[in-house]
């Protein structure tokens, strides 16, 4: 093996023997509801697309409709000559439905929270390090856009206000920039931060909240809106409950210009491409309108959680579309999953550094494709199956 090859092929043995390797399976999707894997069709419980808006007609025609008018690439980063006026429209949207004065369009998630917070915490911008307050669980692109930034967190109980208030309280003497960083729905965990809490606290000290509302937007809140409200910058994905691709920022204007100049994922990278463009607008376009589905989408997820608590299994904390069954260990978890395919439904185990220790699990997404009798054979599946007692106790 050439140069350091060896060394990482003893890591990724080591991550075998934990039972953490990761491998990735080869699939097929023709439809939003199965996936098909070596020539199976599964029931898909694994997939972010919580409105199946992924195979809906209206994105598929706009996405053509824009690669035929406008290109299949934008061609160059938006600050060149890449920013079609399509941009423009989109972030009109976009700001209306997050109710902000501006919006701006990035790559993606991952890209925004990386390179949207190294840019925020920038020392030379504003004038001494900052102060970041950040959620224990938030998405390790936030954690990236930190480390980026070389700021060291101050970390709060998951999800708990009152250690957050001890924390700003412990520095409420301190003069520098505070922000306080977290995720609105909790992408494995399915629980909601408590925003108003949040916001009441940002108030109080002046901190500015950054809020990740990846798994809220489109699927929650009123008309879809998500449930960032008050949080003064919002990042969320077009990858989720908007079915493609892509991700935005809603801010106030000078946060907004403030990014364009010094928001490197933004500043060097090529824009998307129009087809992406067009399906973002058609989703847009939709999810105002899809109160219907939003509740259907809610009483599957109840459905599920109350069948598998009934059963003896532990759904930790979830109240959204995402539903973890947590089991403790990383083999409990990749056992669940197997038997689960076995019985035709796609649901993927979630092991450490995704969760904690001790806390491995099988994370359910409900989406608009799903009807009552996929779960109810969900939960037939899950109550054949011994020792739920076990995986309690493991995951406590
Ligand atoms: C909370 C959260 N933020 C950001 C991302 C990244 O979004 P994207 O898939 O658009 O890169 C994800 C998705 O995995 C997420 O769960």
């Amino acid at each position: 093996m050439a140069g350091s090859e060896s060394r990482y092929q003893n890591f990724l043995e080591a991550l075998g023997r934990e039972r953490l390797r990761r491998d990735l399976s080869n699939v097929a999707a023709k439809d939003a509801r199965t996936v098909e894997i070596g020539g199976r069709a599964y029931v898909n419980l694994a997939s972010n697309d919580y409105l199946a808006l992924r195979f809906h007609e209206a994105l598929a025609a706009r996405a053509g409709e824009w690669a035929r008018c406008f290109g299949a690439g934008s061609g160059a980063s938006r600050l060149v000559t890449g920013n079609l006026d399509l941009f423009a429209r989109i972030e009109h949207k976009v700001a209306a439905l997050k109710q902000k004065p501006k919006a701006l369009i990035m790559a993606s998630g991952f890209q925004a929270n990386a390179s949207v917070l190294q840019a925020l915490f920038d020392r030379r911008a504003i004038g001494a390090e900052p102060l970041v307050f950040a959620d224990r669980l938030n998405h390790a692109s936030m954690h990236f856009g930190c480390k980026a930034a070389g700021v060291r967190q101050l970390r709060y109980r998951h999800g708990d206000a009152a250690h957050l208030t001890e924390l700003l309280t412990q520095h409420q003497a301190d003069s520098r920039p505070k922000f306080i960083l977290t995720e609105s729905v909790f992408s494995m965990d399915g629980d909601r931060a408590p925003i108003p809490e949040i916001v009441a606290l940002a108030r109080t000290h002046d901190a500015t909240l950054i809020v990740d509302d990846a798994h809220a937007t489109g699927i929650l809140g009123e008309g879809g809106r998500g449930l960032s409200d008050g949080a003064d910058i919002v990042v969320g994905t077009f990858s989720k409950a908007l079915g493609s691709f892509g991700a935005y920022v809603a801010c106030s204007k000078t946060m907004r210009d403030y990014l364009v100049n010094r928001c490197s994922g933004f500043i060097y990278s090529t824009a998307l491409p129009p087809p992406v463009l067009g399906a973002i607008d058609a989703a847009l376009d939709l999810i105002p309108g899809m109160d219907q589905k939003r509740a259907h989408v809610a009483r599957l997820a109840a459905r599920f959680r109350e069948g598998a608590q009934a059963r003896g299994y532990d759904t930790g904390a979830s109240t959204t579309q995402i539903v973890p069954v947590i089991v403790g260990s990383a083999d409990a978890a990749l056992a669940l999953s197997a038997k689960l395919r076995d019985a035709g439904f796609w649901a993927t185990a979630i092991r450490p550094p995704t969760v904690p220790q001790g806390t491995a699990r099988v994370r359910f997404a409900f989406t608009a494709s799903h009807e009552a009798a996929d779960v109810d054979l969900l939960l037939d599946v899950l109550g054949g199956m011994a020792a739920p007692q076990a995986a309690k106790a493991a995951s406590a």
